[in-house]
């Protein structure tokens, strides 16, 4: 093959992902470069601690500390951003878009915190930025959203997007395991974040619906304007209270337009679903998502959502991309080049409008007239009361108290929640979950 047939790949970070990378672009490379007609090669790989021990092999000659080296260095054409974090990432992300190159990233956080900044950057430059493991691991969602469902509106996307979460509830739901333990195994199997609390607290959701908002609705939501609740305080109380209900429990992320106002909401929170719901059966590391486009009706996504095998094999889709598009030029089956959406006058949904049904998990004294004091507080805003399931405590003359209201809308059961915590009855912080009822 001539020299201007080989592509060189520099890797920004040679963990979890990059090293996931390296391996099954080995054991792919032959057909990859057939298919391609370029040959690919590994030319430098940044890290932070060059003496490491890693399960992948690399020549030492390869290593470097230096990342922007990495993305300056002008033999490199296609550059991976798989380092995390959105300092050094953000850097090496916009030199390398400034020197015309094809970035791969699966840097959600990157994305949703500096997104707009890498797009103009890349627009202006000719550079590239490729993103499809960023959200949703194995599952080319990206490539969905963009190419596959390119003629629809999008009044309703959902799903589990966190890896981590779905593992930890799916083994507590299922072995009663405590929950730092299934932390901690879902951190050895490398689903988890460097920080860990991005995902359990929601964030790491809400940083892959932002991205996913953006591409449906062609706006950037800043996590901090949306509802953003994790699953550290879901108890094995809960999933047996919401069985009995008929639901299971899972971190979703939901992003709803309303065509008519053009109000937006974008929301992460534990949710209880219908047993009978596919996304309820989703289990372990494995993401779903449900996108409900105006031409196409509902479309179901499901694939692992993390993890070295299934992020290497999105990563490796768009270095297969980028090396095309080094080779071939602009592909017009490439709509991942297709300018992004305009936002027209898309506005966030206030609270008021975001509407449902609620789960409401109480600890309170067990005492006569406690249960008519919540119930006057929430007749107050106007909550009305579903169903109540009391489990009295046989040893501290507490009760812990699950009510389920009929609809009502964030406002209300916001306003509900801060009045009921300051019942001097009410021993515990309250716990408010969203009860998710869909059409499939
Ligand atoms: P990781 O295992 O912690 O790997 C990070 C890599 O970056 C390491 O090789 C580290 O070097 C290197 N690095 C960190 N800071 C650096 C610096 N200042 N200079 C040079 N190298 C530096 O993380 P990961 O799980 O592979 O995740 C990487 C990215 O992919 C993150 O954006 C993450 O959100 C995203 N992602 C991860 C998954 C997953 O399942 N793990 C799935 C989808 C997306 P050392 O090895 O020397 O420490
Ligand atoms: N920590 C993330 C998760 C990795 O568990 O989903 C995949 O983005």
């Amino acid at each position: 093959m001539s020299k201007s047939n080989v592509i060189k790949i520099g890797l920004c970070g040679f963990g979890t992902v990059g090293q996931g990378v390296w391996k099954h672009l080995q054991r792919t490379k032959g057909e990859m470069e057939a298919r391609l007609g370029v040959r690919l090669e590994l030319a430098r790989v940044a890290v932070r601690d060059p003496r490491r021990k890693r399960a992948v092999r690399l020549p030492a000659s390869k290593l470097t500390t230096d990342a922007m080296a990495v993305a300056c260095d002008p033999a490199i054409g296609i550059v991976c951003e798989l380092m995390g974090g959105t300092d050094l990432a953000r850097q090496v992300t916009l030199a390398a878009l400034r020197e015309g190159k094809v970035v791969v990233s699966a840097n959600k956080a990157l994305i949703s915190a500096h997104g707009a900044e890498i797009f103009a950057t890349a627009r202006k430059h000719g550079g590239h930025f490729f993103f499809e493991a960023s959200v949703a691991g194995g599952i080319p969602i990206i490539k969905a959203l963009r190419e596959g469902l390119v003629a629809n509106r999008f009044p309703c996307i959902y799903g589990i997007l966190n890896g981590t979460c779905n593992y930890i509830l799916t083994q507590m739901e299922e072995l009663d395991a405590p929950y730092d333990c299934v932390l901690a195994e879902a951190k050895q199997l490398g689903y988890a974040e460097a920080d860990e609390a991005l995902d359990v607290q929601g964030w790491d959701a809400a940083h892959k619906a932002a991205v996913l908002a953006w591409l449906a609705h062609g706006r950037w939501v800043d996590p901090k304007h949306m509802i953003v609740e994790g699953i550290d305080r879901i108890t094995p109380a809960d999933f047996k209270n919401a069985a009995t209900l008929g639901y299971g429990i899972k971190l979703l992320a939901i992003i709803v337009r309303d065509f008519a106002t053009d109000e937006l909401s974008v929301r992460v929170h534990p949710t209880l679903l219908p047993e009978g719901n596919v996304i309820a059966n989703v289990n372990g590391v494995y993401n779903a998502i449900s996108v409900t486009g105006d031409v196409v009706g509902t479309t179901l996504y499901i694939g692992r959502g993390a993890g070295q095998d299934a992020t290497a094999s999105a990563v490796i889709s768009d270095i297969a991309d980028a090396a095309a598009l080094l080779r071939h030029g602009k592909n017009l089956h490439l709509t991942s080049e297709v300018a992004p959406l305009p936002a027209g006058g898309v506005k966030l949904a206030p609270l008021e409008r975001i509407r449902g049904c609620y789960y409401l998990r109480l600890t309170v004294r067990d005492q006569p007239g406690v249960l008519a004091r919540i119930a006057s507080v929430m007749a107050r805003h106007h909550v009305s009361i579903a169903s109540v399931i009391q489990n009295a405590s046989e040893t501290d003359g507490t009760a812990s108290l699950v009510l389920t209201t009929h609809e009502s809308n964030e406002r209300a059961m916001q306003t509900t929640l801060r009045d009921v915590s300051r019942l001097a009855s009410v021993v515990d912080r309250p716990l408010l979950l969203r009860i998710g009822e869909f059409s499939e």
